[in-house]
């Protein structure tokens, strides 16, 4: 099996692109897929789903994350780092990636530099997955981490604003297919869905309308226990994996195998 590259990317924030991408990354695992999982974004949520606040900070100050690895050419191989979960890789971020729009501004092809800093382990076939967590604004950074991606997942907050703003994300994406013409949007995945109101069923009728844009077939409820386990640092698949959560996230992980495997 190839190596599949899938970007979790919503300009929004709050979006559920952490939540989502450190639950996929674990039901992938759990399903025996290898993983890796990079954290491209300053608030380090993705390193905090798998790390305490300590481990994150010493990972944030090192000489090996997606910082350096951006912008001081570190290896790859260097930034990578076992968690403590089988199959699970993480490529930890930094806090100084809150410099990075700047930093990449003066950078000779500033638009793929990840995407040529990943290249090794891309093609090496140790992974069956990486996944990607990108902030939250349409900036360089995130182009970079769409121009090395095979796929986006567009996680929605199902809320009355979830869908202001999709319209510029698409855009952006458009704009990305110059660079990446393969970039494929995998889905969109509907989450924070709450079911004491009727407004998600809004929000998925929205999306039906919108041409060509695949929704995922499973929705993503609210769960606190989502919430405990991010607090205990852990992906909730594996915090509470009878949770609804977790089984949501296996169902979309499944639907994943298999939108990839049949491209
Ligand atoms: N299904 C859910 N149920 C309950 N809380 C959730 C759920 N999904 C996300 N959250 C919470 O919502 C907040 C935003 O989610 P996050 O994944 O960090 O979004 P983003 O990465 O798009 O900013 C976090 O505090 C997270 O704990
Ligand atoms: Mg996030």
């Amino acid at each position: 099996m190839n190596t599949e590259v899938i970007a979790f990317a919503n300009n929004k924030g709050g979006s559920g692109k952490s939540t989502s991408c450190s639950s996929v990354a674990a039901a992938l695992a759990k399903q025996g897929k290898r993983v890796l999982c990079v954290d491209g974004d300053m608030q380090l949520n993705l390193t905090l789903s798998f790390f305490d606040e300590e481990q994150a900070f010493a990972f944030a100050k090192s000489e090996h994350n997606t910082y350096t690895l951006l912008v001081k050419d570190a290896p790859a191989r260097a930034c990578i780092r076992k968690t403590p979960y089988e199959n699970i890789h993480l490529l930890p971020s930094s806090t100084l990636m809150s410099g990075v729009e700047y930093e990449l501004f003066t950078k000779w092809q500033r638009e793929t530099i990840l995407r040529r800093a990943l290249e090794e382990v891309r093609t090496s076939g140790d992974y069956d997955y990486i996944l990607i967590d990108a902030p939250p604004n349409l900036g360089c950074l995130v182009m970079n981490i769409l121009a090395c991606a095979d796929h986006l997942i567009v996680p929605l907050e199902a809320s009355p604003w979830g869908l202001f703003g999709l319209a510029n994300m698409f855009d952006f994406v458009e704009s990305v297919r110059s660079i990446n013409a393969s970039l494929s949007l995998l889905g969109v995945l509907v989450t924070k869905v709450d079911t004491r109101k009727n407004y998600y069923k809004q929000t998925i009728e929205d999306l039906g309308r919108l041409e060509g844009v695949h929704v995922f077939g499973e929705v993503i409820r609210l769960d606190s226990s989502i919430e405990w386990a991010q607090d205990n640092s852990k992906p909730v698949v594996f915090y509470r994996p009878s949770s609804r959560a977790s089984k949501e996230f296996a169902t979309v992980a499944a639907e994943i195998i298999a939108l990839c495997e049949k491209k």
